[in-house]
């Protein structure tokens, strides 16, 4: 009889042993204790014993009984213990986590870039947008940078395997803005730009320029001075001085570097300005007249004016950036703080 109990034990310990999921240790726990379980078989060869040895039978089956539901007992905790952790790893919530969702800021070159696009519409200027990946043809020779000119140096590019290139400036949209409109002409066009450059605390490779172009009958220097002088102005939020120098730009004549007054010493002299006391700033100049008949516009009749200047540059002077590589390096400390 005793052997009949201990093969009981061996199989339902053999058993126990593969058992990990809640399902398969019921189907186990009925299999062994259910009412056509093992146990009930058991039972079953008991009414042909004598009264000693039943008895004595009885409390082994008893025991062992309650053995297998202690057993059953145990393995259901170590499974739900299991799934519990299980959960937490999956599921589990950073309790740190900020209960508002983080909000985004807009980018400083975007904010730059918008106030300019407010500033300038806000006397009287269309914005108009240009390709990243432009044609030689617009972005140098209709500027009257043919292929063998020394400017081309100064603003070596990126050239792609299908002919083009990566504009160096916003310039070949003066040349779009002119073969697609009819004077007057008024637009200012801010977007990407690239130059094979080495990089450093004020190059990079990929930035942004504000180009501008007004044509029409009568346009002089003085247009260009008040525009500029405006708009700067009210970047800085309080009158700026500016002052124009002689400068070469192919399809400019006169051509002219733009300087504003630093906006740190004053005037006084720093080494943000290198002691001079101002900020060179932009290119601009009056539209060279091969430029005008390169777009089939008669410079007998029209002349204007051109600029175009940096977005970092501004960005920088305004906020107080010492380095153009914060503009492209992520860091969210950065970001945030405008
Ligand atoms: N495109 C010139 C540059 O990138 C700037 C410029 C624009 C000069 C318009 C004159 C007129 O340096």
């Amino acid at each position: 009889m005793n052997e009949k109990i201990e093969s009981l034990k061996a199989r339902f310990k053999e058993k126990m042993a593969s058992v990990n999921q809640k399902e398969a240790l019921e189907q186990l726990r009925v299999s062994f204790m259910g009412k056509k379980g093992e146990f009930t078989a058991l039972l079953k060869d008991m009414k042909d014993m004598q009264e000693g040895v039943r008895k004595q039978f009885g409390q082994l089956v008893n025991c062992a009984k309650m053995d297998f539901e202690r057993a059953i007992l145990e393995k259901a905790r170590e499974i739900e213990a299991a799934e519990i952790a299980k959960k937490t790893e999956s599921e589990w919530v950073d309790i740190t986590w900020p209960e508002e969702p983080l909000q985004g800021s807009a980018h400083p070159l975007s904010i730059v870039r918008a106030e300019l696009e407010d500033l300038f519409t806000s006397l009287g200027f269309d914005i108009m947008d240009g390709p990243e990946m432009e044609e030689e043809y617009f972005n140098f020779n209709a500027l009257n940078i043919p292929e063998d000119h020394p400017a081309r140096d100064s603003q070596d590019t990126f050239w792609l395997k299908n002919g083009k290139l990566l504009r160096s400036q916003t310039s070949p949209v003066q040349i779009r803005g002119m073969l697609a409109k009819k004077p007057p002409i008024k637009f200012v066009s801010p977007g990407k730009t690239y130059r094979n450059e080495a990089v450093d605390a004020s190059h990079e490779h990929s930035f942004h320029q504000c180009e501008g172009l007004v044509i029409d009958k009568g346009i002089t220097v003085s247009h260009l001075v008040f525009t500029l002088q405006q708009i700067i102005s009210s970047i800085f939020g309080e009158e700026v001085e500016i002052r124009l120098r002689p400068s070469f730009f192919p399809f400019v004549e006169p051509g002219f570097e733009l300087d504003f007054k630093c906006r740190i010493c004053k005037g006084k002299g720093c080494s943000v300005c290198k002691q001079t006391g101002w900020i060179e700033y932009l290119g601009c100049g009056m539209v060279h007249p091969q430029v005008l008949k390169n777009c089939g516009i008669d410079p007998e009749i029209y002349s204007g004016f051109a600029f175009g200047g940096g977005i970092e540059r501004l960005a920088m002077m305004k906020y107080g950036i010492d380095d153009i590589r914060h503009f492209h390096g992520g860091d969210l400390r950065f970001l945030k703080q405008f």
